[in-house]
Formats: C-alpha cells, sequence, structure tokens
C-alpha cells in the first residue's frame, strides 16, 4: 500500500491512475474534438428535394435540443434575428467516447430553387457561424451534380473536392467507402477530418453548401457486429447518413430526373427485399425520361473480376430492370480506377442499352488497370478523377475530370422523354468528344 495525504492507495489502483494521467498528458487518451459548439455541418436532400433540406451537425454533451434558424437573406449569424426556426431531437452517439450528440433536422415548406441562410446549435452549446444553401428547382433541365466514391481524406482528395465545387453543382453523390476511418470508436478522430474536408471544400464559387447524397460502401462495415442492426454494423456510416432513407436503398426525384440508391449486398444482399423495391420504384417512375442508378460495388468491373461475387448478382438481378426502364447511367465505384463502359443491355452492347461510369477514385490512390481487353469497356486507366453531370433540355452530358481539373473523358446521351419504356427505338450510342488518358486502357 502507499500513502498519499492521509490516503492508503493500492498499488494497482495507483498504477492505473498514474497510466491515465501519462496517456492523457502525451495525448494518447481518448479521443476528443478541440471544438466550442456546433461542428460537422452538412447537409442531406430530403424526399421532396425542392421544398425542403435536412440540416445535419454534431455538439459535444450537453446540448438542450437540435435546432436551426434560417431566413431568405443573410442575418450574418445573429441567431435571434433570422425569420424561422425548425427543432429537433438529438440522438446521443454513444459508441464514441466523447458522447456525441448527432442532430438531423428536416427543413420543410421551403420555396424551390431558393437561397436560405441559417446557422445551427441552442443557446446552450452556442450557434454556428452562418451558411447557405439553395432548394432545388422542381425541374431538372439544368441539372448539375458530382459523382465519385471511395474517397479517404488524402490530398488528392481534398484536390478533387474543390474542383468538385468549383463547378456549382446542385448535390454531389458520393457512392461509397467515405472516410476510411477505423470502424472502431476511435474511428471519430478520421470522421471528424473527413467533414472538416467536406465542409471546407464543398462550398461553391458562390458560396452554397453542397448537400451530399450517399450509398453504403463495404469500409463503412464493421468486421465483428454484436448484432443484425444497421447501427451496430455500420456504427459511423449509419448514424450519420441513415436517415436518408428507411432502407440502406432508396430513391430521389429532381424534376424529370429520378435516381435509385442501392446497397450492392453491404448492410443487405441484392435479392430479395431490395430487387423487389427496385422494381416497383423504377416502375412508379416509368415516365421519368432520365433515370440513374448509384451503388458501390460494380457490376461491369474495371479493375476486379467480372465474375466476382457482388458483380454476378448485379448483373443477374438488377441489370434487367435496368434494361426494362432504361435507366440512363448507373454510376458505380469500389475499385479505385476510371471507367465509361460501352453501352450495354442484356449483357450485350447494344445502343439502347445502360452507361456504367466509375469507377470510384474520389481521393484513393488509382489502382492500375490490368490492360487486357475487357468487352464491355469503352475506355479505362489509372486516374483519380469525379464525374460531372449536366442535364439540358435534350442531352445528358458526362464529363470525368482529374486532380488537374481537366475534362479527360466525356460523352452525352440524348433525353429522350417520349420514348417508350420498353421496345423503345435504338437511341444514339454514347459520342465520345475527347480522347481519355488511357493508362494501359481496355478498349
Ligand atoms: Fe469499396
Amino acid at each position: 500500500m502507499y500513502r498519499i495525504g492521509n490516503q492508503r492507495i493500492a498499488a494497482p489502483i495507483l498504477a492505473f491512475v498514474s497510466l491515465v494521467v501519462l496517456a492523457s498528458f502525451l495525448g494518447c487518451g481518448p479521443y476528443r474534438p478541440d471544438v466550442q459548439g456546433p461542428f460537422n455541418v452538412y447537409l442531406t436532400l430530403p424526399d421532396d428535394t425542392s421544398h425542403g433540406m435536412v440540416v445535419n451537425y454534431h455538439t459535444l454533451p450537453p446540448a438542450a435540443n437540435s435546432e436551426v434558424r434560417y431566413d431568405t437573406v443573410s442575418r450574418a449569424g445573429t441567431a435571434d434575428t433570422y425569420s424561422s426556426h425548425t427543432e429537433g431531437t438529438p440522438q446521443a452517439f454513444t459508441y464514441v467516447p466523447d458522447g456525441r450528440l448527432v442532430h438531423c433536422v428536416r427543413l420543410q415548406a421551403l420555396a424551390p430553387a431558393t437561397t436560405y441562410y441559417f446557422v445551427v446549435g441552442d443557446a446552450k452549446s452556442g450557434y454556428s457561424k452562418e451558411y447557405k444553401f439553395r432548394t432545388l428547382p422542381e425541374h431538372s433541365e439544368g441539372l448539375t451534380f458530382v459523382n465519385g466514391g471511395d474517397m479517404g481524406t488524402s490530398d488528392a482528395a481534398k484536390t478533387l473536392l474543390k474542383l468538385a465545387a468549383a463547378r456549382e453543382p446542385w448535390f454531389a453523390i458520393v457512392g461509397g467507402d467515405l472516410s476510411y476511418a477505423s470502424r472502431a470508436p476511435s474511428g471519430a478522430k478520421e470522421w471528424d477530418h473527413w467533414f472538416r474536408n467536406w465542409s471546407e471544400c464543398m462550398v461553391t464559387p458562390q458560396g452554397y453548401s453542397i448537400p451530399i447524397v450517399t450509398t453504403v460502401g463495404n469500409h463503412e462495415l464493421k468486421d465483428q457486429p454484436a448484432s443484425p442492426a444497421f447501427d451496430d454494423r455500420s456504427p459511423f456510416y449509419w448514424r450519420f447518413f441513415g436517415h436518408q432513407g428507411e432502407h440502406p436503398y432508396f430513391s430521389r426525384k429532381i424534376g424529370d430526373a429520378a435516381f435509385v440508391f442501392l446497397d450492392s449486398g453491404n448492410l443487405v444482399p441484392h435479392e430479395g427485399a431490395q430487387t423487389e423495391w427496385l422494381a416497383a420504384e423504377l416502375a412508379k417512375y416509368k415516365d421519368a425520361p432520365v433515370k440513374f442508378a448509384v451503388y458501390h460495388q460494380p457490376l461491369y468491373p474495371s479493375y476486379r473480376d467480372f465474375e466476382g461475387d457482388s458483380a454476378a448478382v448485379g448483373r443477374k438481378l438488377w441489370e434487367p430492370l435496368f434494361d426494362q426502364y432504361r435507366v440512363a447511367a448507373a454510376f458505380e465505384h469500389h475499385d479505385h480506377t476510371f471507367k465509361r463502359s460501352k453501352r450495354i443491355k442484356n449483357n450485350e452492347v447494344n445502343p439502347e442499352g445502360t452507361l456504367y461510369l466509375g469507377d470510384g477514385c474520389f481521393g484513393q490512390k488509382p489502382r492500375k488497370v490490368d490492360g487486357k481487353p475487357r468487352w464491355y469497356l469503352e475506355k479505362s486507366s489509372s486516374t483519380a478523377h469525379f464525374w460531372l453531370v449536366n442535364q439540358t433540355k435534350d442531352t445528358l452530358r458526362f464529363q470525368a475530370i482529374n486532380t488537374e481539373g481537366k475534362v479527360f473523358d466525356e460523352c452525352t446521351l440524348p433525353v429522350a422523354p417520349d420514348a417508350p419504356v420498353s421496345n423503345a427505338p435504338a437511341a444514339a450510342a454514347a459520342q465520345p468528344v475527347q480522347q481519355p488518358e488511357t493508362a494501359g486502357a481496355a478498349k
């Protein structure tokens, strides 16, 4: 026994306390972000994309409530001068040592295509600086969005985010493998780094924060979850982005454009309920002239095995639905390469078919493509990039942009509003207008 003052202390307890003090002194203690007030402020898209916005942020405890104060004119961050406010209920994120509160506030009954200025927080935690967003219009003419996946927090990721924001996209899609953070509670530090990059870089030249839409990737999954619950199997992703849908698959409609966001076998399998939902959802949107699908693992990979499990089951169950309902483009990820497929229908090259664009290289180091021709690929290369998509009255334009901001591949598809859903006349094949970088490209 040892004595401190009048207290007799057992040697093991003293050793433990000493270790904790030493670890804390050396910065080895549990991670706790060095922040005051709200942090990790980000936007996600609601079901009604033209009349709402979902505002998300984190605070360290305690917090009284979740609150967004907003207005159509700038109030320079003075919280009590904003004309409107909406409240929500914070969720305690007990998985991480700091026990942070995750706030998700759904703004509703907003005007379309309108600028809103906002702050988040509460009287106890304090309020954020002022941000602004723009609600989406009720039409999709002029639709501009970016897509990529497999990001992390590298310098390349930051570069690509800034280049993406410079194109004034209405929103950004990240198709899985967002932060590459540890799935252990200590991963909070890497997620905070990722959110910091996102909120700093994903601001347009006009100052708009860019909403994010996500799908789940394999790097969002815990190795040995204790239960089948989504928030146990994917603790960070599900807590931060699970609110986008009741399931890991969901849809959004923006004017004439319908998007289905899918889970390629990470939290839920392709088969069963998800594929039944996909069939029903595409049937619901059968008259939408423009349809996109987004998911993580590719049906037509540029690096991995064509016969890999996820690719094969996706082609068997999802591709017939993409064909039937004439999905214009499917955004694929996971392979850390660049690729553009030929137009494919019924597992064959077909001028009416779907474009498969990818392959998830929005910050991760590009992998080498194998150099062997793959019959379904128009182009592939080892190039970090993101996709920029624009819709005009008659055309969908797809541009691949690298870390130098250069458009290194581009193609267009017609928007065919009057074309029937199936047995449609052949649409023009994708028209490449610029030669790609082809490091070992498969042609
Ligand atoms: Fe992946």
